[in-house]
């Protein structure tokens, strides 16, 4: 049997075996691992007895890197090197298969610190779309709740969480496949986070489901939409409404070669959190971080 970097959760050998127990120790059956080879082109392999990987240069067995330790250097029949890791959860959201755009992990990160997800946090998630942020959600330690119009998304959602995070992240990912505008059928909920084209649809059912003091994030790709949600927040129970965008350079650092890389993700989205505050919404504004009291001088950090 071969495979030729078989998409995580692309089901297309049926459900993937439980990763290994936090994704320590050894290599072993069940295992997805990233392959690396010398230009740096990826590849993500489920490591089954028996298979192989194809490559452009011959077939790289599993077996031969089954039972070793992730940093290992294996050849292809014809010689070519592959660098063996297990991937990260941003490897996994830029290489899994997605029907929707998924939030890319630039994004990820501040959201997850926007919403300000903690273990044990009540979630709801809409839409799922490819499950990526349900993946970064689940990763923090969040209780989710998604829902998700589309049934097949709401299935590829599913098969990428258990094929990154092992079926037991199930437990805490109950999905229901029903329209985010239609209402919120729960209460007491900590964070609502929105990845759809109309959340401003959500902010009544949101007001109504989450717990004072709850938050609510939504990412949006245009301003015009943030515009929207912005005035239909302002005259919500919603306040501390802040929209950041979050720009990354990366840099290409070689010998006395140092200097930005020519090429970056320009634009994604745009992402705007606010606080179920109720009657006092309008009485308080969100930090400017240019002003002294935002300012990291008056807050002891550098400078
Ligand atoms: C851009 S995708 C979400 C991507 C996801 N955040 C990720 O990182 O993989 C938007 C999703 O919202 C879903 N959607 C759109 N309108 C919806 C609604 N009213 N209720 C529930 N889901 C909805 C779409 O079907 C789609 O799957």
């Amino acid at each position: 049997m071969t495979t030729a970097g078989v998409p995580v959760g692309s089901g297309e050998h049926g459900s993937p075996p439980e990763p290994g127990p936090l994704g320590r120790g050894p290599l072993r059956a069940g295992d997805r691992v990233l392959l690396l080879d010398a230009k740096g082109r990826r590849y993500l392999v489920t490591l089954t007895p028996g298979e192989e990987f194809h490559t452009h240069a011959g077939p790289v067995a599993h077996d031969q890197i089954l039972g070793r330790d992730e940093g290992i250097l294996v050849r292809s029949a014809r010689g070519s090197r592959y660098t063996v890791v297990r991937p990260t959860l941003s490897d996994v959201v830029l290489k899994m298969p997605r029907g929707a755009q998924v939030i890319y992990p630039k994004d990820l990160g501040p959201l997850l610190i926007l919403a300000d997800v903690f273990p044990g946090a009540r979630v709801l998630e809409s839409g799922l779309g490819s499950g990526a942020l349900s993946m970064a959600l689940l990763r923090a330690g969040a209780e989710i709740t998604g829902y998700e119009i589309r049934e097949d998304f709401a299935a590829r959602a599913r098969a990428n969480v258990a094929g990154f995070l092992g079926q037991g992240a199930l437990e805490r990912y109950h999905v229901e496949v029903r329209d985010v505008y239609e209402g919120v059928a729960t209460t007491g909920l900590d964070r609502v986070v929105l990845d759809l084209p109309e959340p401003w649809r959500v902010i009544g059912p949101a007001e109504a489901a989450l717990r004072p003091g709850g938050i609510l994030v939504a990412y949006l790709p245009t301003i015009l939409q943030v515009s929207t949600l912005r005035d239909r927040l302002a005259r919500s129970g919603f306040g501390l409404a802040e929209t950041v965008e979050v720009l990354q350079r990366s840099w290409h650092v070689e010998g006395q070669s140092v200097r930005p890389d020519h090429r970056m993700v320009a634009h994604t989205g745009f992402l705007t959190s606010a606080r179920l505050l109720g009657d006092a919404a309008s009485g308080v504004m969100a930090a400017d971080p240019g002003e002294p009291d935002g300012s990291p001088e008056h807050d002891g950090g550098p400078g």
